[in-house]
């Protein structure tokens, strides 16, 4: 156990069944204790069913041995148990228990919180856009699961390295390049632009029109060639010009990821570009331990795992017939360069899902490469596709892709029209900063709170809706609980663990105590929906017990302690929001 860390009430549980089966059944030693939440009572234990089988008795009868060892054991948190059915164990927790499970949370700076992630060096590799290239509706998934899972696992104790994989190097820039030389007269760079676009989407269009020039005027697809050539060559006028289209690229990124509130920063890009240097290496390797080998004059790597539908076996192309390296190669590259030089445990490429064969054989060929070891996991973190309301891939009406900026503006907009409609105090420039907070955060939790294999349909009324799972309801429940405490006058108050718990306060208690329990399993099964719908039971069980126990109004001890409940609350779904990268408003 780490500093400050609270074990949950459902761990206390299985230890304590664990250690009763131990002493009443030893010949089953170390079993399972099955624990789970329950309808009749605290918890149950549905382990006597199974263990029956190998013990080869009732069921009833293991129930009936596990319950009197249970009730000799000392210090457990369960005041009764009684036993059902065919033999669950029902089990009610002291009231003693649950309030100094309250005091030991609302004492930590961390909630209780455990960090079992503790110094797991875990590169993430998510957003990934493409240089001169408008972000659109598809970057969102990578950037915003990515940035939960960096925030998840780094309050895990992790010690995180995020990798922005721009896709920042190709033959497409040495076109490009030529026709900027071509025409001195556009304009690209964000100083000189007018407000609404941004420096990719203008180079986005004058790419297009070199695309079209190169299509048209053979004498300027010569040019483009040399240009491709020179660009390769590292020649330095060349470099210099993509070198400027790179940083206005990422200046337009920043404005988005500054608008989405994730934490990538310019340190933590290292494009394709990056590998470069490293491909013919990598390459090299690959063909020295015989993993790489030619074919039809290019080098390529078959996979012993995959086979295609035409029943030969699935290739990773490591080096073009051309003599030209390409996506895959500089995949090689990375995992190779983030096992050696970063050193991570762990490497985590957000990316969707439509590349789960690309990652799978990545990895095949690294850890035939004596790269990926068996103490390292690399995973391959898919996420299905965001569609619009037709079911199909989301596209504007003239069927152009989304542009991201575009799509926050209609979110923000949205929501800003939904709270103007809930709340009427507010001034103008409340109402904007909260409509801004509330619309990404929209956005961002309709996303986190879908399973992330799904697809899921960008529906924005649905989103900035305040009944529901959504993200505004969770950012509206939390600031209810801030007014509730502005007006006890939020102090350090102490629980005082005798009184008795109506059920509702029951409820929200052990919502609560499962918190970190379901922080670290986000962090084990990297799925962000498991938080999303935490919180949102959460919500429900605090809304329950406000309306079955008056918090104000109480006789003063039960009162301090029904404030103690608020404070936990608040401060959970903060964190809980804060995780998801979700803004928490006081009012709204
Ligand atoms: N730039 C790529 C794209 O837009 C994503 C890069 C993902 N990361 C990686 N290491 N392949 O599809």
């Amino acid at each position: 156990m780490t500093e400050h860390e609270v074990r949950s009430l459902i761990c206390q549980v299985e230890g304590a069944v664990r250690a009763a089966i131990d002493l009443a059944l030893p010949e089953l030693a170390g079993a399972d204790p099955v624990v789970r939440r329950s309808e009749h009572a605290d918890f149950q234990s549905n382990a006597a069913l199974a263990l029956a089988k190998r013990a080869r008795t009732r069921p009833a009868e293991v129930a009936g041995a596990v319950s009197e060892a249970l009730r000799a054991g000392t210090g457990t948190p369960v005041a009764e148990i009684t036993v059902s059915g065919p033999g669950f164990l029902n089990l009610t927790l002291t009231d003693v228990a649950l309030w100094r499970q309250v005091a030991a949370r609302l004492a930590s700076p961390r909630l209780g919180v455990g960090s079992p992630e503790q110094g797991r060096r875990t590169v993430v590799d998510y957003s990934g856009p493409n240089v001169a290239k408008e972000m659109h509706v598809g970057h969102l998934r990578t950037t915003i699961i990515g940035d939960c899972l960096v925030r998840v696992l780094g309050f895990l104790g992790a010690e995180v390295i995020r990798q922005n994989h721009l896709g920042d190097w190709g033959t497409q820039f040495g076109m490009l390049i030529q026709y900027l030389d071509d025409h001195p007269e556009a304009t690209w760079h964000h100083d000189e632009l007018t407000e609404g676009t941004s420096p990719v989407s203008a180079l986005d269009s004058l790419y297009r029109a070199a695309r079209a020039a190169f299509d048209a005027d053979p004498a300027f697809a010569e040019r483009a060639r040399a240009r491709v050539v020179a660009l390769q060559a590292g020649d330095e006028e060349t470099v210099t010009r993509w070198k400027e289209i790179v940083a206005e690229s990422e200046f337009a990124f920043r404005e988005i990821y500054h608008r989405l509130g994730v934490l990538l920063e310019p340190g933590d890009s290292d494009g394709e570009s990056f590998y470069n240097f490293l491909l013919p290496d990598v390459v090299d390797e690959l063909t020295t331990a015989g993993i790489a080998v030619e074919s039809d004059g290019a080098l390529v790597v078959f996979s012993d795992e995959v086979v295609g539908p035409d029943g030969n076996p699935v290739t990773l192309m490591v080096r073009k017939k051309d003599g030209g390296y390409g996506y895959d190669t500089t995949d090689l590259a990375t995992i190779r360069y983030r096992v050696r030089d970063l050193k991570a445990d762990r490497i985590l490429y957000v990316v969707d899902s439509r590349q789960a064969l690309h990652f799978r054989l990545i990895f095949e060929a690294a850890r035939r490469a004596g790269w990926l070891t068996d103490g390292i996991d690399a995973a391959h973190v898919a996420f299905g596709a965001v569609l619009g309301p037709d079911g199909r891939p989301f596209k504007t009406r003239s069927g152009d892709t989304v542009k991201l900026m575009e799509l926050l503006d209609g979110a923000v907009d949205r929501a800003r029209a939904a709270i103007a409609d809930k709340v009427h105090e507010l001034t103008d420039e409340e109402l904007t900063r909260i409509a801004e907070q509330a619309g990404i955060g929209a956005v961002k939790y309709a996303d986190l709170s879908t399973s992330r294999i799904k697809d899921y349909v960008f529906d924005v009324e649905r989103m900035v809706s305040f009944n529901g799972n959504t993200g505004v309801y969770l950012q509206y429940a939390h600031t209810r609980i801030c007014s509730i405490l502005r007006k006890a006058g939020d102090r350090i108050v102490e629980v005082d663990p005798m009184l008795p718990l109506h059920p509702a306060e029951r409820a929200l208690v052990l919502a609560m105590d499962a918190f970190g329990d379901t922080v670290a399993e986000v962090g084990r099964v990297l799925e962000p929906h498991r938080l999303c719908g935490h919180l949102y039971e959460l919500a429900k069980a605090f809304t329950d017990f406000y309306e079955a126990c008056p918090v104000l109004s109480a006789a003063e001890r039960v009162r301090t302690n029904r404030i103690a409940l608020c404070q936990l609350s608040a401060r959970t779904l903060r964190q809980g929001l804060s995780l998801l990268g979700i803004a928490a408003p006081e009012r709204m």
